[in-house]
């Protein structure tokens, strides 16, 4: 007699239904699990054998094969422990339950308790679009089970519970749903605590308002790494999808806060440049997703550039621009989202004081140039926004009072204005802002007045501009004219924009001037 539940796996971030199968057979005493099963489902087998004794169930002597299917597809974790139990139970006639329409997951401890799992928001979403209508989970997973509405959701706190609820002799209580709430950011800085720099507040504000990829080149100590740590204060709030997808990559990864499993404010992940390149993009042996899907939704912060490994700059560069990354194992593809604001900071060159106004550089011109090779042309080329932070002058820093210093929610509401007008504008295509819109899209939208042309076409041979840089230039020009309010892009939103691409001339093709 085989016995059969319903339980789920994922596979990067898309879940699939797994069916649980049990057949007992007499025969010499046998417990094995089959369907790519990895080392951590095969030891379901002891946690089962002792949650069943310890809560005063018997556990057949007999052959137990138990399949996971589909079979061709490698599972991982504990998650079907819970599972594999009750189908026991099941085949033993130890219970009688019709669960056609549930769901089961969860760890076992071996007292019975069941310990809570990862991946359980994306594993509810397919549930539900499979149809189910029930999920019994460990009973810490519950708030975030709970977030998608239509399904009942049932915490389960120890086995005996469930038992006891199949039975009706006492019944576990549907959780409520979830509300999606904003947490507060117990960390919150604000722009106004960065004296001075005024161009690159500006320049950060541009890139917030267009979700332009942003690089900040400076001397040491001039709030390079202060700017970057404020731009999610500046990023409009999290729409309820974001919160999903975001959520969805931090439950798979376990990360998830305990009070309220959401992800309600942007990320902001800022890697050490020891990551290796699949800490960045996502992958291992258990595949998981990467920093450049932590920071989905958010903003990616990699600072002092150079210092990563080249192969992992390289790495980023389809990633950046697709919004997604594929990583490619002998047994398929996985996709993982990345729809990130890459934020970069770095020093000129060794030393730090290359181009600095009063302080000597002392850097050959060979180190200069070894340095600065480590950010390879096609990356530079992808980053709209390059911004020089120079130095904070005496004037500024010494100010006691920084009333001159606009605060985050006064910029945020001219970021929150400009995102508005791009909205409305892309409503028909799935697009979010500037940055994102295809050059076709761009080129309908620009309404470039004939100056402003005049004065791109210009840039576009004087500068020798690729023909990424003219897309990047039209795009960062369209959000200046959002930020400012205006239909079309006149001369002043374009010669803006051509700034922010003349930064390489400075340093990386200095000798080509
Ligand atoms: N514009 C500024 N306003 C106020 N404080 C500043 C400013 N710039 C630098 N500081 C002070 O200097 C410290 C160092 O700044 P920060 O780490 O941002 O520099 P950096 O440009 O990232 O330097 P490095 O190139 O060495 O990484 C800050 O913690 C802050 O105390
Ligand atoms: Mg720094």
């Amino acid at each position: 007699m085989v016995e059969k539940l319903n339980s789920m796996g994922i596979i990067g971030i898309n879940p699939y239904l797994v069916k649980v199968e049990v057949d007992i057979s007499t025969g010499m005493p046998y417990f094995d699990i089959v369907g790519l099963p990895d080392a951590s489902v095969k030891e379901a087998k002891d946690r089962v054998r002792a949650a069943l004794k310890n809560c005063g169930f018997d556990f057949p002597i007999a052959r137990i094969i138990v399949n996971l299917a589909p079979a061709d597809i490698k599972k991982f974790g504990a998650i079907y422990d819970f599972p594999i139990l009750i189908a026991v139970l099941k085949c033993s006639k130890q219970l009688n339950a019709q669960l056609d329409d549930a769901i089961i997951i969860g760890e076992l401890s071996l007292s019975g308790d069941l310990n809570p799992i990862n991946g359980v928001l994306p594993m509810i979403i397919k549930a539900k679009e499979l149809g189910f209508k029930k999920v019994f989970l460990p009973k810490d997973n519950a708030a975030e089970g709970a977030i998608i509405n239509d399904i009942s959701i049932y915490p389960v706190n120890k086995i005996t519970d469930f038992i006891n609820h199949i039975n009706a002799l006492s019944q576990i209580p549907i959780h409520p749903r979830t509300k999606i709430t904003k947490t507060p950011n117990k960390n919150f800085i604000d722009l106004k605590d960065v004296k001075g720099q005024f161009d690159a507040k500006r320049a950060l504000e541009i890139a917030a308002a267009g979700g332009h990829n942003i690089l900040l080149v400076g001397p040491p100590g001039s709030g390079k790494s202060m700017l970057a740590k404020r731009i999610p204060t500046i990023l409009p709030e999290m729409t309820f999808d974001e919160i999903i997808e975001t959520t969805k990559i931090y439950s798979i990864m376990g990360a998830l806060p305990q009070e309220i499993p959401l992800i309600t404010n942007r990320p902001f992940r800022s890697p050490h440049h020891t990551i290796s390149s699949s800490g960045i993009s996502g992958g291992g042996s258990i595949p998981k997703p990467g920093e450049l899907s932590m920071a989905h939704n958010g903003v990616l912060f990699l600072d002092e550039l150079p210092e990563f490994p080249k192969n992992t700059l390289e790495s980023l560069r389809q990633p950046i621009e697709d919004c997604q990354v594929t990583i490619s194992r002998v047994k398929g593809t996985l996709t993982y989202p990345c729809a990130v604001m890459l934020v970069a900071a770095m020093n000129p060159c060794p030393c730090g004081y290359f181009g600095h106004p009063s302080r000597p550089c002392i850097c050959s011109d060979y180190t200069i140039s070894k340095y600065l090779s480590k950010i390879s042309g096609p990356l530079l080329d992808r980053i709209d926004i390059h911004i020089e932070v120079p130095p904070v002058d005496f004037e500024s820093i010494c100010s006691i009072n920084n009333t001159l210093e606009e605060t985050s929610a006064n910029v945020k509401e001219r970021v929150n204005k400009a995102r508005e007008i791009q909205n409305l504008r892309y409503k028909e295509l799935k697009i979010n802002f500037n940055s994102k819109a295809p050059l076709n899209v761009m080129e309908k939208f620009s309404n470039l007045t004939d100056s402003a042309k005049d004065i791109l076409k210009k840039a576009f041979d004087v500068l020798n501009l690729s023909a990424r840089a003219y897309d990047k230039i039209l795009k960062i020009s369209r959000t200046i004219a959002d930020i400012e309010g205006s239909e079309t892009i006149e001369v002043a939103h374009i010669s803006e924009a051509i700034q922010y691409r003349s930064l390489d001339r400075k340093y990386w093709f200095r000798n080509n001037k």
